[in-house]
């Protein structure tokens, strides 16, 4: 079963089609970071007019790559939301379209639930995750930690009070004079630097404990939840001090970086180790742009390993940023179960929620 998957709700233009929601016939990704960088973040409306720019020729080279054609496609799936309006416009809208024209019916889903399933791309039925699980999605727009004890069952057990992950190392990158897309330059100079030279907060957003409404103390477990302004506010202070001392030199920014991304990387580890104990999963999933983070992965992995009968999973490198495949993969799971939206009741939402499939 074949499916056409279209996600454009960054600054990505993506296609792919993947077959039976884990072989990627075709998996076309168009960055814009070039556009970007010289601003230091993503432009929305730059964003979109690249988009528009740089869809039909996706589309053809997904169909090259793939030597199909349409009529062999069983269907088309697109990101609804959330994201930037006027980027999920021109997927959807160019999704609409093909799948009123070409009489194909069509998927929207959630973006999270692409990050999720990157990690079925590539597995066979006896390879697949198995159920319970919790997945640590950490990208850009997000930092959560999503229990599913069946398919596309999604419960958010764990979410950031403020910045994501991404956005942390986005944002210390630029203040180290790195550049975006930050995630991978600080991972670069982090291998160059020593985790221990700054001490940064490992924040925890525990509660204290509270009495109950019989007026009974009750024990507060350990917060899921993440929080990494504190973090980006520390990792300033020290960036400020060293400016004044004219001492931000590259030796210091590899410091910075690699303390940073410990600190980060820790405080994710901590939660998700928490939570996998905590709902008593089979499997963990490590999903989002972040997740492409290898001391993040080898982090994670080792802490696991303390723990019995636990596997681990995490996408390939291009599939932990944002495509199209992974899109492909989720609406699958939407496929077997017939969850089609009419093409001309699509419109995109840029604050969608994650919700379970009825
Ligand atoms: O999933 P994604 O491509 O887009 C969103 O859905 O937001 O994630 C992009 C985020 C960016 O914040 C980028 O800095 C981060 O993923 N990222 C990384 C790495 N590669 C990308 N963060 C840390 N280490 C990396 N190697
Ligand atoms: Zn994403």
């Amino acid at each position: 079963m074949k499916i056409l998957a279209l996600e454009t709700s960054c600054d990505d233009t993506s296609v792919s089609i993947v077959d039976e929601g884990t072989i990627v016939l075709s998996s076309v990704v168009s960055s814009q970071a070039d556009l970007h960088s010289i601003y230091g973040g993503v432009v929305p409306e730059i964003a979109a007019r690249a988009h528009i720019q740089n869809i039909i020729p996706a589309l053809d080279r997904a169909f090259t790559e793939s030597a199909l054609t349409m009529a062999e496609i069983d269907c088309l799936a697109v990101t609804k939301g959330p994201g930037l309006i006027g980027s999920l416009i021109v997927g959807v809208n160019t999704a609409r379209v093909l799948a009123s024209l070409n009489k194909k019916r069509l998927i929207a889903l959630h973006h999270t639930e692409g990050h999720i399933y990157a990690n079925w791309l590539g597995k066979s039925s006896k390879t697949a995750p198995a159920f319970p699980l919790v997945c640590l999605t950490v990208s850009g727009g997000h930092s959560s930690l999503i229990y599913m004890k069946k398919h596309l069952c999604y419960e958010v057990i764990g979410e950031t009070h403020d910045d994501s992950a991404g956005e942390a190392y986005d944002k210390v990158a630029k203040m180290l004079g790195l550049g975006y897309p930050g995630g991978p330059a600080i991972s670069v100079q982090a291998q160059k630097g020593n985790d221990q030279a700054y001490s940064f907060p490992r924040i925890d957003l525990t509660k204290k404990p509270s009495r109950n409404s019989d007026g009974f103390m009750e024990k507060s477990l350990p917060s899921l939840d993440f929080s990494f302004s504190g973090l980006k506010t520390a990792v300033l202070r020290d960036v400020r001090k060293l400016e004044e001392k004219n001492q931000l030199n590259p030796g210091a920014i590899c410091d910075l970086a690699a303390s940073f991304q410990t600190c980060a990387n820790e405080i994710l580890v901590r939660n998700t180790i928490r939570a996998a104990k905590r709902y008593k999963v089979k499997t963990v999933l490590l999903s989002g742009g972040v997740a492409a983070n290898k001391d993040l992965r080898q982090r994670l992995s080792s802490a696991l390993e303390q723990i019995e009968n636990i596997k681990f999973y995490y996408p390939e490198y291009q599939y932990c940023t944002d495509n199209a495949a992974m899109i492909g993969a989720a609406a699958y799971q939407h496929r077997l179960l017939n969850d089609f939206t009419e093409p001309k009741d699509l419109t995109p939402d840029s604050g969608l929620k994650l919700i379970s499939a009825s």
